[in-house]
């Protein structure tokens, strides 16, 4: 083409304006609301929610959608449709990952210019990016109970036979649970579901673990967001420790020569603090009968957020029922209700928990979870009672609500604050999130008619 450049003008393209969308997914016509037709980048201020996210390759951003959040990440189709399928799967099995959306394909611009496929999860609710976790003040230990969570979270996704291929603290999420962290999986990008996984595919795993996490401490150290204090050497050392502790005690053989009833009952005791079910057990016994073997097979974890869910419907965070179930425990006793849990556990949540959680004042509840909350009143009528014995809960809570809580930041959503200095930071004003779903929906289960 004399005089020309071969680049196509845009322009002088015959586009007729359709684009053929393919959703796969979510039910939800809302979603072709969306503004597809542009870059990601460039999406309009009022769609999106200004909630922190961790580093990353691709464009992700949040947008407000039908009372909710999701995270809309932009990358090739086919791989939008494998993360897409990955999480799903995870899902499934109970492994604790972001929920699955949607994948949108077929993306064109106004001109017909081919988009970017992407694919869309919900917005993990309460969750913070490990560097949000940073820009608050916390204790100084913050960073090994993070390492600590995703230690547990690469266990339990090994045992599920799920490869990661890229754990870092980057690709995961946290929440507050009690005083620990739980953490989930987000990027499952490079992830891959087997029967099961063998040593050397878990030992590439814990190896990259390390690596990225230093390299991550090493990140925060340049950024001078770490303190003096941390070595991101011992750190990475951490992660492996935690994990082999954690592997060795839910799938190790220990052998037994006698009383082993008992042993067996503390080594389902044992799994059992630790926050795993055994659902299966290998025992073998040698010839002469003199020894046995035993081995978890299949453990769950869950022990204790499935028990609380059982007696009173709360759904919450593994430690977090583990507080609250030692909590109905001595209103048990106090109460001297030992004889029926059930019932017992109905009269807890009126009498101590509902009142409890909504002595919080609406605009607070943004800032945690109500599990979290009667967490940490318990916490803080312990710290009362140092002062002034018998102290109730009422009490507890009306004094956290005025003298904790109003200094904690939000993390329903943080607002207005972007984690991990991305370039177009100032482009997402501080927005609200609507629905606190969490809180509204905190659960009401059949009650005992009322005896008076
Ligand atoms: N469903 C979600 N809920 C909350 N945050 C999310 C969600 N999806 C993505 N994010 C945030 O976006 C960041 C980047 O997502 P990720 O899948 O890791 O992208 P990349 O493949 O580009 O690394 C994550 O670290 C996380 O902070
Ligand atoms: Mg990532």
């Amino acid at each position: 083409m004399p005089g020309h450049s071969s680049t196509p003008v845009p322009s002088q393209r015959a586009y007729d304006g359709t684009m053929p969308l393919k959703i796969t997914g979510a039910v939800s016509p809302e979603l072709l609301d969306l503004p597809w037709s542009i870059p990601l980048e460039t999406w309009p201020e009022d769609t999106l929610a200004a909630l922190p996210r961790g580093i990353s390759r691709h464009v992700v951003r949040f947008v407000r959608f039908s009372g909710r959040v999701l995270a809309v990440k932009e990358t090739v189709g086919p791989m939008a449709q494998r993360e897409f399928t990955m999480l799903k799967e995870l899902g499934k099995m109970g492994a604790p990952c972001v929920v699955p959306f949607a994948v949108v394909d077929g993306r064109v611009d106004a001109v017909g210019e081919p988009l970017p496929a992407a694919l869309v999860t919900e917005h993990l609710q309460f969750s913070l990016p490990y560097r949000a976790l940073f820009s608050q003040a916390l204790r100084d230990d913050t960073m090994d109970r993070l390492i600590d969570a995703l230690a547990v979270l690469l266990v339990r996704l090994h045992l599920l036979g799920f490869y990661w291929g890229d754990v870092s603290l980057s690709n995961a999420l946290f929440r507050r649970d009690a005083e620990a962290f739980s953490a989930y999986l987000v990027d499952a990008e490079t992830g891959d579901i087997h029967a099961h996984l063998t040593e050397g595919q878990r030992r590439y795993d814990i190896d990259l673990a390390r690596t990225n996490i230093i390299g991550e401490m090493f990140d925060l150290q340049a950024a001078e967001e770490l303190d003096d204090s941390v070595d991101p050497l011992l750190l990475g050392d951490r992660i492996e420790e935690r994990y082999k502790e954690l592997w060795a005690m839910l799938t190790g053989k220990e052998t037994f020569t006698d009383n082993v009833r008992y042993h067996l009952a503390e080594r389902v005791k044992a799994l059992n603090e630790l926050g795993f079910d055994v659902a299966e057990l290998d025992m073998t016994q040698t010839e002469d009968g003199r020894e046995l073997s035993i081995r978890p097979k299949v453990v769950d974890a869950g022990h204790h957020s499935r028990r609380l869910l059982r007696l009173t419907g709360l759904d919450v965070q593994e430690n977090q029922a583990r507080r609250l179930l030692n909590d109905l425990d001595e209103f048990r006793v106090v109460t001297a209700r030992e004889d029926d849990e059930v019932l017992a556990a109905h009269e807890w949540l009126d009498r101590n928990f509902e009142p409890t959680v909504r002595a919080v004042p609406r605009d607070f509840r943004r800032k945690l979870e109500p599990a979290q909350v009667y967490h940490e009143v318990l916490d803080h009528r312990w710290f009362l009672a140092k002062k002034k014995p018998n102290v109730t809960m009422p009490e507890a809570a009306a004094s956290y609500v005025k003298n904790v809580l109003p200094a904690r930041p939000d993390e329903e959503a943080v607002l207005g604050q972007e984690i991990g200095a991305l370039p177009d930071a100032e482009s997402e004003a501080p927005t609200e999130t609507r629905a606190i779903r969490a809180w509204q929906s905190f659960p009401r289960t059949t009650k005992p008619a009322p005896k008076d």
